[in-house]
């Protein structure tokens, strides 16, 4: 698997995770005077295991992965943990013990090794490293309180496309643009996830194309909102998340029921979520205008109100955020079929009646009910 063989080697190929990597190059100096074991907690797929192994690779160390099989009985758990550097490697190397996920590690696995081991810890003659997707899971109380804390954080889209992009070059796998972006957005910092996308659709080809995608399920239309979201939400400037809406393929309606779904998902200050919901409020007027006189010159109005949200915010917001599905367009989509069935005998009796589809159901119809 492509996220085995390319799993970094060094932390030269590590990628993103500035601050975690420098709190924990930290914690590994000092850990000698203090013997605090360290958590990396993080969301999955963005290289709290992988960075163990790249660690050790540069400073030679013999990582040793304790599982849930070794937190069953206590005497093992002991001699492991208390085993001096010297004694039990033959490669003699100095070791770095490893508890993955341990979270995971459920109540019934553990058979009161979890308590041993935090016994055992301060006396521990090698650092030890834990890793957990939650670091607030109550579960965790205990290690949390002796642990030095470093987060991980998802990876952002530009070093996800990076070490994608160097996969492909490596396999000697050209492609078109875009679809690298699309794999890095749509895994949301995930870089596991996002190489095995790659992997699915890549391996064994000479080229891989927008279309490839498909296959795994990516709906290119819905990427693309995605981005033209994220740009009016992240940017600073009205013109940005304007020329966002002008280049979308989406109309401006239904951006607009994208923006009034995800402004909570996005903005955290009150006095920004009320800016930029009155901003959009008034751009729903100018809809309804639009739909009621079509009057489509006043189109721009609309675009130029729905880009003020970009404004609302004092921060951009360093963060993913998941943007949801406009509920709105949910509901449209589930009466669809029952819609396009109406419109359908609508436009037969438009033709037989010679008038307006909209005539017959406001003007015809109510009639024909009672005759
Ligand atoms: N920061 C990173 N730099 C380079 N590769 C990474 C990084 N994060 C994840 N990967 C790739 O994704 C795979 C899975 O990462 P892993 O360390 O198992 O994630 P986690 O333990 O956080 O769930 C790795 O084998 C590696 O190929
Ligand atoms: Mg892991």
């Amino acid at each position: 698997m492509w996220i085995k063989k390319y799993a970094p080697k060094s932390l030269k190929e590590f990628a993103n995770q500035k601050e975690g990597v420098e709190k924990f190059l930290k914690w590994y100096n000092n850990w000698k005077k203090n013997k605090k074991p360290c958590l990396i907690y993080g969301p999955p797929g963005v290289g709290k295991t992988c960075f163990v192994y790249a660690f050790a690779n540069d400073k030679n160390l013999e990582v040793i992965e304790l599982n849930a099989s070794d937190f069953r009985d206590a005497d093992t758990l002991r001699r492991i943990l208390g085993s001096a550097v010297s004694q039990g490697t033959l490669s003699g190397k100095e070791k770095i013990f490893l508890i993955d996920e341990i979270d995971g590690i459920s109540g019934k696995e553990d058979r009161g090794g979890l308590a041993e081991l935090l016994k055992i810890l301060p006396n521990s003659k090698n650092p030890v490293v834990f890793t957990a997707n939650d670091a607030w899971d109550p579960k965790l109380r205990a290690i949390r309180e002796i642990c030095e804390l470093i987060e991980f954080k998802k990876i952002g889209v530009r070093d996800m496309e990076k070490v994608l992009k160097q996969i492909l070059f490596k396999e000697g796998i050209e492609y078109e643009e875009g679809v690298i972006k699309q794999i890095a957005l749509r895994n949301e910092g995930d870089l596991r996830g996002a190489i095995n996308d790659l992997e699915i659709i890549a391996r064994g080809k000479k080229k891989i194309t927008i279309k490839d995608l498909e296959h795994i399920g990516y709906r290119e239309r819905e990427q693309k909102i995605f981005d033209t979201i994220k740009i009016i939400f992240k940017t600073k400037t009205i013109r940005g998340a304007r020329f966002a809406i002008m280049s979308s393929d989406k109309d401006p309606e239904e951006i607009l029921w994208w923006v009034e779904n995800n402004i909570f998902n996005e903005y955290e200050k009150p006095e920004e979520i009320a800016k930029a919901f009155e901003v959009l409020a008034k751009a729903d007027i100018f809809r309804r205008r639009i739909a009621l006189r079509q009057n489509w010159r006043l189109l721009v109005y609309m675009i130029d109100l729905i880009s003020s949200v970009a404004v609302c915010k004092k921060n951009v917001y360093r963060k993913f955020t998941k943007y949801q599905y406009p509920d709105r367009l949910k509901i449209l989509s589930l009466t669809k079929l029952e819609r396009e069935l109406e419109k359908e005998k609508l436009e037969k009796l438009a033709k037989k009646l010679h008038c307006s589809t909209r005539k017959i159901k406001t003007e015809y119809l109510p009639y024909l009910k009672l005759i």
